[in-house]
């Protein structure tokens, strides 16, 4: 079965239809919400989870990102799309661009980052060469093409520890690093999605210019971040959409 995991301005989707919603207990606490079942255009049926809650309660550093991939594991989900917005660093990545990335750095520190971590638990070093997976990356593009949607293919995502945003100086050296875009949820998820052999890929919105570039030389407006998700959010919807209906990919039910 196949997810998608919501981010800031994703909190449901269009079209789905919903056919019911599950609490999921795990070992490592509560998920961000109740899983929500359904199915668009009577297409197979998915799951969907909004990583920051509802009502968009949780802040990135609060978010139990164990939970919430333990509990899409534990109902058998094997493929996630993890929806997600950014800040732009490299130039071609301008508010409204969509990327699907293919690199990560991860800057954040103090997350529950593993599995792997009881006592009764081996040592286990989980490969992470190539972050994402290449069948839901390769299905998400394909997805973007059938309905016309320009999308970027690959990037590399900074994954910062947030809720604030970035200075302009850590931009640029995130941009020395070799960054193109700016986040703070796409990690520790994709490492824990890997631990537990999940196809995992991100679909991210570029929101604004992050800080100190282009229009965000001197401050980020996070108004001009709403406008962006009011405006552009509907093509990661029509995206969404295309990929589960199953239409564009052999393997888009699987
Ligand atoms: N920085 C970090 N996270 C973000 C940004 C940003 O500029 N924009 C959207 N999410």
């Amino acid at each position: 079965m196949q997810a998608i995991i919501g981010g800031t301005g994703l909190y449901q989707l269009t079209g789905l239809v919903v056919t019911r919603r599950q609490v999921v207990r795990t070992p490592y606490g509560e998920p961000s919400g109740a899983l929500t079942y359904g199915r668009i255009d009577g297409g197979p049926e998915i799951v969907f989870l909004a990583r920051h809650g509802y009502g968009h309660t949780l802040a990135p550093h609060r978010i139990n990102y164990r939970a919430n991939i333990w509990a899409l594991h534990e109902v058998g989900v094997r493929r996630v799309v993890s929806v997600a917005t950014v800040g732009g660093i490299a130039p071609h990545l301008s508010a409204g661009a969509i990327v699907v990335p293919d690199q990560i750095i991860d800057y954040t520190t103090d997350r529950p980052r593993t599995f792997f971590d009881g006592e009764d638990q081996p040592v286990t070093h989980v490969d992470m060469t190539q972050p994402y997976g290449a069948a839901m990356r390769r299905d998400l593009l394909a997805a973007a093409q059938a309905c016309g949607i320009e999308v970027v293919d690959g990037g590399v995502y900074g994954c910062t520890p947030g809720p604030r945003l970035e200075t302009a100086a850590e931009i640029r050296r995130m941009a020395r690093d070799g960054c193109d875009m700016v986040g703070m949820t796409g990690m520790p998820e994709a490492a824990l999605a890997r631990e537990l052999e999940l196809d995992y890929a991100a679909l991210c919105l570029v929101t604004n210019d992050a800080a100190g570039k282009g229009a965000s030389v001197d401050q980020i407006s996070v108004e001009g971040m709403h406008v962006v998700v009011e405006d552009s959010m509907k093509n990661v919807h029509r995206i969404l959409a295309e990929l589960v209906s199953g239409r564009c990919s052999a393997s888009g039910g699987a």
